[in-house]
């Protein structure tokens, strides 16, 4: 209780630092039946600093257990973000006479940036002899010098089983580059993409990741080109954007047209989203930075800051709206054995009805049917800091997610942490939905997680889930409540 009293807002399910400042995950890879969650991490203050690679490990993507960090800042530069890789085959050369595979981590080198020079990057090399837990910096470093750009970052490093080459995407100012190598060492640049494509604000992009998927109940395989835009997206600031085409080792063409814009999340704080190496079932499973880079040194945490998002299953799916990645929770997070089932509510214009009371954390899944006409409000954590509201009309229905902090005197994040920001989707009778709830956030999945809204809320209420139906009539149905 103590505990509880002094650090109000860490989670109980997601991802956080044991202290100091985290932001993107990095090097996620999957050896030894266990998920690596590395993380941008200065360990001294809980605003961003010198980075480091924080380092976890967990068996079922929810119980961690913290190590030490595993890669540190040196006279060659601070560690900025990049992936991991099983090094099966010792293509390397790095893992003579080892009794397991080597584990490879490609970071960005980063000389100045936090001394007001223009900073330098590069992308450098770690191995790993035992499994990922203890790490050697390449003496040779950088394996990709910088080719004069300003910005050079975030390397993602994936087997191309069809060319028989290693890629790496990077991001370069406003676009990313891709580079081929057979020996993991040498890399040769094969193209750029993205300069007219998708979303861009004056920031360069980052933290890109790329990997193939088949199309849900086909053989047809896709490549998805994931990127991080800083400041323009949909609901403002830092936002994961994503591109679905065909990858052939040397280039991306996108499928659709240069305009079109696709989102992981439209919330508030979901940013520079990875998914996992190396996962043996082919499942694509990603986590992303909880915060957004408008306010993330400033909401109001003491020890530690930052949070990662619930980890999320994706799959690519047909759906009304054409080619779309559909996010969904790993099975470990649904714990059957402790839920709740609530009967179905109905809810006419006036009424309200709150659920999930007396818990800091939970996930409530189920089904709203809305009438046409109608509309109703979620608000999680009853704070009214965070609410859904959810409209339906003649011909589609309006998501609007207006968060607002109150006036404590304490907040001084509040101008660029209030935001409302709405979402226009196909019309239906019925929504599907999940609702992640912790003590500092708000996942919301709607249409077996087509539309996904992830946002900070940081309350000191005591917790629950309250729906109220302004105009028309809502049913809520099939309701599980997992503890
Ligand atoms: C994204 C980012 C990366 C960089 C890292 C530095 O949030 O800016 O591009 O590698 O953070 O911490």
């Amino acid at each position: 209780m103590q505990q509880l009293a002094k650090d109000p807002y860490r989670p109980i399910m997601h991802f956080t630092p044991p202290f100091g400042w985290m932001n993107d995950p990095n090097g996620l890879v999957y050896i030894n039946n266990e998920y690596h969650l590395f993380y941008q991490y200065y360990p001294y203050a809980n605003k961003w600093g010198p980075m480091h690679w924080g380092h976890a490990v967990s068996a079922d993507l929810r119980n961690w257990q913290h190590l030490p960090p595993a890669l540190v800042p040196d006279e060659k530069g601070m560690c900025f973000s990049g992936s991991a890789i099983v090094d099966w085959c010792n293509t390397s050369g790095l893992f003579d006479n080892e009794s397991q595979p080597g584990v490879l981590a490609f970071y960005t080198a980063c000389i100045g940036h936090d001394d007001g020079r223009d900073s330098e990057q590069m992308q450098s090399l770690a191995y790993s002899k035992d499994g990922g837990f203890s790490w050697n910096k390449l003496a040779d470093n950088p394996i990709l010098p910088n080719p004069g750009l300003k910005d050079f970052r975030d390397p993602k490093v994936i087997w191309h089983e069809q060319s028989q080459h290693w890629i790496m995407v990077v991001t370069e100012g406003q676009e990313v580059g891709f580079y081929r190598s057979s020996d993991l060492n040498h890399w040769e640049k094969t193209s750029n993409f993205g300069l007219n494509e998708g979303k861009h604000d004056e920031m360069p992009w980052e933290c890109p990741d790329l990997f193939p998927i088949l199309l849900e109940g086909s053989k047809v395989c896709y490549w998805v080109l994931i990127v991080g835009v800083q400041r323009c997206s949909h609901a403002g600031g830092s936002g994961t954007q994503y591109f679905i085409g065909q990858f052939d080792g040397e280039r991306f063409i996108n499928h659709h047209d240069a305009q079109t814009v696709l989102w992981l999340d439209y919330g508030k704080d979901y940013y520079a989203a990875q998914t996992w190496s190396d996962v043996e079932n082919g499942c694509r499973t990603s986590i992303a930075w909880m915060s957004n880079w408008l306010y993330a040194n400033d909401v109001p945490t003491q020890a530690w800051r930052s949070a990662m998002s619930a980890p999320r299953d994706l799959k690519l799916s047909e759906t009304q709206s054409g080619l779309r990645l559909l996010s969904s929770l790993p099975k470990q997070w649904l714990n059957e054995r402790n839920t709740i089932i609530s009967q179905d509510k109905t809810l006419n214009a006036g009424d309200s009805f709150a659920i999930f009371q007396n818990y800091h954390a939970g996930i409530l899944d189920g089904m709203l049917y809305l009438g046409r006409g109608s509309s109703i409000s979620i608000s999680p954590l009853g704070n009214e800091c965070l609410t859904y509201n959810i409209e339906r009309n003649e011909n589609n229905i309006i998501i609007t997610t207006s968060r607002k902090v109150g006036d404590d005197g304490e907040d001084n994040y509040t101008d660029m942490f209030s935001h409302e920001s709405s979402l226009t989707i196909p019309d239906s009778d019925l929504l599907q939905f999940t609702l992640i709830i912790d003590r500092c956030s708000s996942e919301l999945f709607l249409q077996d997680g087509e539309y996904c809204f992830t946002d900070l809320s940081f309350s000191l209420e005591v917790s629950s889930i309250e729906f109220c139906c302004s105009t028309g009539k809502g049913v809520l149905e099939s309701l599980k409540f997992f503890e």
